[in-house]
Parts: structure tokens; C-alpha cells; sequence
């Protein structure tokens, strides 16, 4: 399978087979994660492999508590519904061999440090992070990993969904280093024989623009 052939044999699997994915397979996809582009070359990504099955039921069961809770906010039943109907796309790691957990951290642009330190406007600072470069670089290591997994023949779900239980998750997993943040999680393993189909694309007509 070629780069392209992997792009779009990529699609988002939600269910998995009972089956090992070996150390050395993700170790290659990690590999080619970190092959990825990051700003500056700082490589801000730190990835927290998690196989073992009572973790990963105990993860599935912080991130549905932590959304039901959030669910008591919305005021109707109905709101309410509409609230848990996701909840399926984001505990769906539940059935995975292994959850790589992304850890993330800061962009230190040299730029913003000297513009602070010489009383640069709040509206100067904002507008030098906004293109939010730390989430971006890791956006590219995942999607590494992906397309890695795919040549390899797995199933993955990039996932930030969970993320709104980072707190008890960070808590659980107890990974600490200086500065990191949990950012996103990969759901990884063999997919089941039937998965829905990636869904169909925008044209590029409506997402592309030539300026000649
Ligand atoms: C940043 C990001 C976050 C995502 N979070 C979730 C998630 O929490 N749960 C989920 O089931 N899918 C998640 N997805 C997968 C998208 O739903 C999926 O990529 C999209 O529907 C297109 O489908 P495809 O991946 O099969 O092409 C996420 C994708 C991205 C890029």
C-alpha cells in the first residue's frame, strides 16, 4: 500500500476484534508518528500506550460518568437525549486492544516570550498563538500513526471526544511529565469484518480556492 492508498483506506473504526496487537506493530506506528513535522522541531508529543484491559473498562466508565454529569446541565429531557446520544463515539475505545493516549505540550515560540516581555497587547499575544501550532503538530503525529496503521492492516479512531474527563483520566493513568497535557487518545486494534464506511467528503469545490 502506497502513501495514497493508505490516505484513503484511512476511515474512523469504532469496533474491534478480540485480538493482540503486538508491542513491536504499535512501536512501528509510534515510529511513524513521530516522523511527523512539529513546530519549531520541538516535537511536543509524548504517547502513553495503555493494553491493559481493566484500564481501558475503567477509562470507558470515567469518560460516561464524566458525561452524564455534564448531561445534568442541559435543562430539558429532551436536551438531555441529544446530550447522551454521543456518548457511544466517545467510549467506543472501550473494545480496543490498546488506547494511545496523546500527551501534549506548550509551543515555546521564541517570538511570544520577547513580545511579553516588552509589554505586547493581550490582542498582539492572542494573535500570535491562535494558530494553536502545539495542537497542530500533534494533529500530524496522529495522523501518522494512522495512515501507519493502516498500511499495517489495524483499525484506529483518532478521539477528543474523551477529553472532557482529562482531569480523572491524567488522574488514572498517573503519566507526569513537566508541562504535558492529555490531548487526545487513538483507539487501536484489529477492526471487526463489517465498519461503516467513511463518510463521503466535501467537493473540493466548496473547501479549495486556486488564486492564480
Ligand atoms: C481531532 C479529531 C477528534 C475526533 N474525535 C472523535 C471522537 O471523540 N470520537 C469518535 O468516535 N470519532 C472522533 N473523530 C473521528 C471523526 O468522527 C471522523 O474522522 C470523521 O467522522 C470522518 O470519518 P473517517 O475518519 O471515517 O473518515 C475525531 C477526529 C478528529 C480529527
Amino acid at each position: 500500500m502506497n502513501t495514497i492508498e493508505a490516505i484513503y483506506a484511512r476511515k474512523s473504526v469504532r469496533k474491534f476484534k478480540d485480538e493482540v496487537v503486538p508491542k513491536e506493530d504499535i512501536l512501528k506506528m509510534l515510529e511513524a508518528a513521530t516522523q511527523a513535522p512539529s513546530p519549531k522541531h520541538q516535537q511536543n508529543w509524548n504517547f502513553v500506550v495503555v493494553t491493559n484491559r481493566e484500564l481501558i473498562n475503567k477509562m470507558a466508565d470515567i469518560v460516561t460518568a464524566s458525561h452524564e454529569r455534564l448531561g445534568e446541565i442541559a435543562k430539558t429531557e429532551k436536551d438531555r437525549k441529544i446530550h447522551m446520544s454521543v456518548i457511544k463515539y466517545y467510549t467506543c475505545f472501550r473494545n480496543a486492544q490498546a488506547v494511545v493516549i496523546v500527551y501534549g505540550s506548550e509551543y515555546k515560540m521564541i517570538e511570544y516570550k520577547i513580545l511579553k516581555e516588552n509589554n505586547a497587547s493581550k490582542e498582539v499575544l492572542d494573535m500570535l498563538v491562535s494558530a494553536q501550532s502545539a495542537a497542530q503538530g500533534i494533529g500530524a503525529a496522529v495522523e501518522n500513526f494512522l495512515l501507519a496503521a493502516t498500511e499495517m492492516g489495524y483499525g484506529t479512531c483518532y478521539m477528543t471526544g474523551p477529553t472532557h474527563a482529562k482531569a480523572e483520566l491524567e488522574e488514572l493513568i498517573g503519566f507526569e511529565k513537566p508541562g504535558f497535557e492529555l490531548m487526545s487518545m487513538i483507539a487501536l486494534g484489529v477492526s471487526e469484518d463489517e465498519t461503516p464506511a467513511k463518510p463521503p467528503r466535501k467537493s473540493l469545490e466548496d473547501v479549495v480556492t486556486f488564486i492564480d
